[in-house]
């Protein structure tokens, strides 16, 4: 579990980047962050890992206070916290295996040891015969696979995300959350998660916190989120309900949008109207579907 509590970072030009961040990431789960751009999700990152110092407040991971750690004390917390990167920070000259092999090298792990661990972790994230290419030889999404097997090399307590697929298409951005959940799930990896998208969030947290100038302005699981009605994030999470039109030469089309829970609704469209297409998605712990009608008159939403 990661605790954050109070925790304030003024940098030296006066900018006030977190202003009092209490956040709480339980053991095992995967919370997400969201907030616009200059909010302070990078700062709260880095101080997690100490690359920035906290003006104020406290950061406990399982149980240890980060926030007073010094000298090897501080290096050796670091090892228990693995980090991913929008741009990958990949050593261009090494190859795969050997930038996941890095950590292990500066821990002092023995040379055939780390190449084993490396091919294992490699093999892990889906790239098991991709061990000697240079990242220049892979693409943005193998490259996030590489970066998330080397955040794992020195088996970390907590891993570390910063837009870790803000440079990734959406169907690279997928694979790469649902990689993240896999091993959440397996590991029992704890993960906290920066993004500026709503789909990322949606697609692999269990709770989320709204970050807004600094400050910590709603949170909670997805579940529950989702279901109050004021809440600044639900409407991000949410699809909108209702009907849109989709235009076609052919057929009246309309893309109908409904939550599992408004059984009037779903009964309607299974009825009453020829669905050509659906898809149902888990929010939190609400379902929600969406169906593309062929004869919309018969559906009242
Ligand atoms: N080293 C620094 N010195 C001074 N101000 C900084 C420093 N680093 C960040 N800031 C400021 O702190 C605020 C928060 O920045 P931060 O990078 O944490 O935002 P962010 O939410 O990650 O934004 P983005 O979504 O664009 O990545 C911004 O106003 C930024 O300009
Ligand atoms: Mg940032």
């Amino acid at each position: 579990m990661l605790e954050i509590s109070g925790l304030r970072k003024t940098f030296p030009n006066g900018v006030v980047a977190l202003d009092g961040v209490d956040l709480v990431v339980p053991k095992g789960e995967i919370v997400g962050v969201i907030g616009r751009s200059g909010t302070g999700k990078s700062t709260l990152i880095r101080c997690v890992n100490r690359l920035e110092e906290p003006t104020a407040g406290t950061i406990h991971l399982e149980g240890e206070e980060i926030t007073r750690m010094r000298g090897p004390q501080l290096r050796a917390a670091r090892r228990r916290i693995g980090m991913i990167f929008q741009q990958f920070n990949l050593l261009t000259s090494r190859t795969a295996a050997e930038n996941v092999a890095l950590p292990l090298e500066i821990a002092g792990v023995g040379r055939a040891e780390r190449r084993r661990r490396a091919l294992e972790l490699l093999d892990l994230v889906g790239l098991g015969d991709r061990g000697a290419s240079h990242p220049s030889q892979l693409s943005g999404g193998q490259k996030q696979r590489v970066g998330i097997a080397r955040a794992l090399a020195s088996e970390p307590a907590l891993l570390l995300s910063d837009e870790a697929t803000s440079a990734l298409d959406a169907e690279t951005t997928n694979s790469v959350l649902d990689l993240l959940r896999t091993i959440n799930a397996e590991l029992g990896l704890t993960v906290l998660l920066i993004t500026h998208e709503m789909d990322v969030v949606r697609a692999a947290c269990d709770r989320v916190a709204l970050l807004d100038a600094g400050k910590v302005v709603e949170h909670g699981p997805l579940g529950e989120v989702v279901a109050r009605p004021e809440s600044r994030l639900a409407q991000g999470l949410l699809p909108q309900f209702g009907r849109v039109e989709v235009a076609d030469h052919e057929h009246a089309r309309e893309l109908v949008l409904f939550d599992d829970a408004d059984e009037r609704l779903a009964a309607e469209v299974a009825a009453g109207a020829r669905i050509e297409a659906r898809s149902t998605e888990r929010i939190g712990d609400r379902r929600v579907t969406r169906a593309l009608v062929v004869s919309p008159s018969e559906v009242t939403v």
